[in-house]
């Protein structure tokens, strides 16, 4: 299998590859229940992972300024990790996952990186360095505010502490 690593500006994306990715998208969460009718954060930018040559394995990053306790903080939001049927249990969404960690390295501006998942997918995110913490996610919607069910996780490329405090993502959820 050849496999190539793409970071695209979401601006940049051409029109085939968005489309590819919202239809996979969708089909990939058609499962997940209690996100009916639920608006969702465009991406800023995405990690896209071919294998011989065709789109396998990608996700989705919203950069935010969030609310934490008191404080401010820059974030990368991820959301939309998601391998094609085809192409899974073969280590594709750990390599996009891989380099989300270095492009974060190569930001100082952006002082975590913020996922929201089912506890299934604790163990696997905490592989790549990802950390559960406690406090759920606040997040908007076009009719006012909500609380995230899902496990909040968070990575810190720069060594910072996370604040604690509630969280606020001030906006809509990625
Ligand atoms: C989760 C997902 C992105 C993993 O993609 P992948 O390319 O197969 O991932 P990798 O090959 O790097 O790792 C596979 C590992 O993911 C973990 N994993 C995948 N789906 C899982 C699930 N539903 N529950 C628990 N662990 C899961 C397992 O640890 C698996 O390892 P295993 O093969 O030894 O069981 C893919 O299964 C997918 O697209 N799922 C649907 C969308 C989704 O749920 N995305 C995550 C949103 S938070």
């Amino acid at each position: 299998m050849h496999v190539s690593i793409e970071v695209v500006r979401e601006t940049d994306l051409p029109q085939e590859v968005a489309e590819r990715i919202s239809y996979w998208a969708a089909k990939a969460f058609e499962d997940h229940g209690g996100y009916e009718n639920c608006l969702w954060a465009p991406a800023d930018w995405r990690i896209l992972v071919y294998a011989d040559g065709q789109l396998a394995s990608f996700l989705k990053v919203t950069e935010r300024e969030i609310s934490v306790g008191d404080e401010r903080l820059k974030v990368a939001g991820l959301g939309d990790v998601v391998t094609l049927p085809d192409w899974r249990r073969r280590g594709l969404a750990g390599l996009a996952l891989r380099r989300f960690s270095e492009e974060l390295c190569h930001r100082p501006d952006l002082e975590f990186g913020v996922l929201m998942c089912l506890p299934e997918l604790v163990p696997y995110y905490s592989r790549f360095g990802w950390q559960a913490i406690a406090e759920a996610i606040v997040y908007t919607q076009a009719w006012g505010k909500e609380t995230s069910h899902e496990v909040t996780m968070i990575l810190s490329p720069h060594g910072k502490q996370w604040p604690g405090g509630p969280i606020d993502i001030n906006g809509l959820p990625w």
